[in-house]
């Protein structure tokens, strides 16, 4: 049986990969793909949402837009995705926002059993979804979020990871919500790395081009923001968990989220000391980039 899902995401060019990859894999029965404000504005992140299902010629996936800032502060968007959140293709059909993704969140969870959240953009849509219906959300079988930095510097300041940075007050309402949570920080994510050579091998499918209209500028930004010429691949490594969790390192964490530091704003705290730990989430502390590579590659290339 394929694992139902939801998609939470702002794409941005890995959420895009990461789309592309859930889709492709043909494990997943994709229940509905929600789209929340993060590398870029509402109306971008929903249109792009929209584009790349068009691409795959799957636009019979719903698409329900959500929350056009976080919870309590302005919204802060990325710098490596460009304005348009896909630069490099920069998409320009219609958004058309639906602003009801935390209903749908709600609806799919309570008439489905056995949902799994997958959350590749800050939390927003899900804390709300926990504020409005904590009954139903504790239905949801697992969620698996990409975001934090546990014991490797932030990529948003010293200590922070964006996704968890942009809306720490969302974060911390699903971190002390109790269903089973998975996280994919940076630390399993930086040494994943991919150059356009790996693009090259998707020649003769419909997706090589644009894919790599894309990801020359994201490794670009990337260089110029963090001194890596690479497309990193936050987003795809955090589907891919759930494709295959064998070449995954999980290990249970006592994690908390700073939500009034200056410096510190959204850090994902780990209890590291050896004292009595409160385990609230599970860790996917290293993936094998080797595997992550060949299987990323081989299922963008299939045809289904
Ligand atoms: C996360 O932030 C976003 O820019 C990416 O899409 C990813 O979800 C990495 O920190
Ligand atoms: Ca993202």
């Amino acid at each position: 049986m394929k694992t139902p899902i939801i998609i939470d995401t702002d794409p941005g060019h890995d959420d895009a990969l990461a789309i592309m990859f859930a889709v492709k894999s043909g494990i997943f029965d994709i229940k509905a793909i929600t789209t929340v404000a993060g590398n870029s504005t509402i109306e971008n992140t929903t249109r792009n949402a929209r584009y790349i299902l068009k691409l795959l010629n799957r636009e019979d996936i719903p698409v329900y837009s959500g929350s056009a800032k976080p919870l309590v502060r302005e919204l802060i968007k990325a710098v490596v995705h460009g304005e348009s959140g896909l630069e490099g293709i920069d998409p320009k059909n219609e958004s058309n926002l639906t602003n009801d993704a935390v209903d749908k969140i709600i609806k799919i969870v309570k008439e489905n059993k056995d949902i799994t959240l997958v959350t590749l953009g800050p939390l927003t849509n899900i804390a709300r979804a926990i504020e409005k219906d904590k009954e139903a959300m504790k239905r949801v079988k697992q969620i698996v979020i990409m975001g934090g930095a546990i014991k490797v510097p932030g990529n948003k300041n010293r200590v922070a990871e964006f996704n968890i940075f942009v809306d720490p007050d969302a974060a911390n309402i699903v971190f002390n919500f109790p269903i089973k949570k998975f996280l994919v920080p940076l630390d399993a994510c930086n040494n994943v790395q991919l150059q356009l050579e790996d693009f090259e091998k998707l020649k003769g499918t419909n997706l090589f081009e644009p894919i790599v209209a894309m990801m020359k500028p994201y490794i670009q930004n990337i260089f110029k923001d963090e001194g890596i010429k690479a497309a990193l691949m936050y987003d795809p490594l955090t589907v891919y968990y759930l494709f295959n969790p064998s070449v995954c390192n999980v290990k249970e964490y006592d994690i908390k989220i700073e939500t009034k530091g200056e410096l510190t704003r959204g850090m994902t705290v780990a209890e590291l000391r050896n004292s009595q730990k409160d385990y609230n989430i599970s860790v996917i502390e290293t993936i094998n980039g080797e595997s992550f590579k060949k299987d990323f590659i081989n299922t963008l290339r299939k045809y289904h």
